[in-house]
């Protein structure tokens, strides 16, 4: 089924979808900051609107692909949003999102909360999933057209589940892009190219999902048993890295991290402790 939507950010995410939603037939609405990103769009068969009340008029869905929360108030401050369902799908904090919900519902709009997982090139793509949370009956209302991107993962009705699921993926997304950043810069010291070291860091890094079941257990439960790599070994092992970068003249902000973590687990009694103990240092319970 065709459904006419609006959508406002035309950044390279935005972009996306809006093709996505044209090739599988819904009429858009289109509208950005910087009108000429629109242009390619426009040619494709995107209706320009020329204000963001212009396009919030043209469609009950209106879908900001925006850099945050902010944004959103910049464009549709003053803007009449009565009886709109607004699907946030830009990234911010649970605060901001929250307040974002009053700040619609004082307007006469809902808010359904997205969190996109792939990369714009990936967009409507096979694996494409985009997590959302809001009202139950906004979401149902919306699944099937908001499926032309990705699968539509509901998370609930509490606004801030989607911002977090996102936030708590990119937390180890670019957690762990820093850390192979790192380690390329290790073996590169040695004037060895990170080609050649390539094929040991693909081989750890796909090992890591083979931690993931054992650590669930133990987080869930709260119970460390570290009878194979304890706090104190491997917490030597970050004290060795950081001792690594500082001789290679490294930028050491991240391995010092990794290693404060270690240190504070020890000092808080859970050196034999599974490395998984870690968690109630991060968690604030040690
Ligand atoms: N790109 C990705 O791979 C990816 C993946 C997953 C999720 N996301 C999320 O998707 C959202 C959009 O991503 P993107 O890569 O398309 O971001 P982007 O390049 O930062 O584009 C953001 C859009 O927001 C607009 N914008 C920013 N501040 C504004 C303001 N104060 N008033 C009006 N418009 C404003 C920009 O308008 P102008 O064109 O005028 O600058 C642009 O259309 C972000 O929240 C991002 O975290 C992105």
């Amino acid at each position: 089924m065709s459904t006419p939507l609006t959508l406002i950010g035309l950044g390279p995410m935005g972009r996306a979808m809006v093709r996505t939603f044209l090739a599988q037939g819904h009429p858009v609405t289109v509208w950005n900051r910087t009108a000429s990103r629109a242009d390619a769009l426009v040619e494709q068969g995107a209706t320009r609107a020329d204000t963001p009340a212009q396009a919030v008029e043209a469609a009950k869905v209106v879908l900001l692909s925006l850099t945050d929360y902010a944004a959103m108030h910049d464009v549709l401050d003053g803007v009449d949003l009565a009886g709109k369902t607004v699907v946030n799908l830009s990234s911010d904090t649970p605060d901001r999102t929250l307040k974002a919900a009053a700040w619609l519902a004082e307007r006469g709009a809902e808010l359904l909360v997205g969190g996109v997982m792939v990369p714009a090139p990936l967009v409507g793509a096979d694996g494409a999933y985009v997590f959302y949370s809001g009202p139950k009956d906004v979401f149902e209302a919306h699944k099937d057209l908001l499926a032309a991107i990705g699968r539509p993962d509901y998370l609930g009705e509490d606004h801030t589940l989607a911002q977090l699921f996102y936030q708590a993926q990119l937390d180890c997304f670019l957690t762990a892009l820093a850390g192979m950043l790192h380690s390329m810069a290790l073996v590169k010291t040695a004037g060895v190219p990170a080609a050649a070291f390539a094929p040991y860091l693909r081989d750890n890094l796909d090992s890591i999902s083979t931690y993931l079941d054992e650590t669930v257990e133990h987080v869930d439960s709260g119970q460390h048993p570290g009878d194979l790599a304890n706090v104190i070994m491997m917490g030597a092992t970050a004290d060795h890295v950081v001792g690594a970068s500082e001789s290679t003249g490294l930028d050491t902000a991240l391995p010092k991290a990794v290693q404060s973590l270690y240190r504070r687990a020890v000092e808080a009694g859970r050196g034999r402790d599974s490395w998984t103990a870690l968690y109630e240092v991060i968690n604030g319970r040690s």
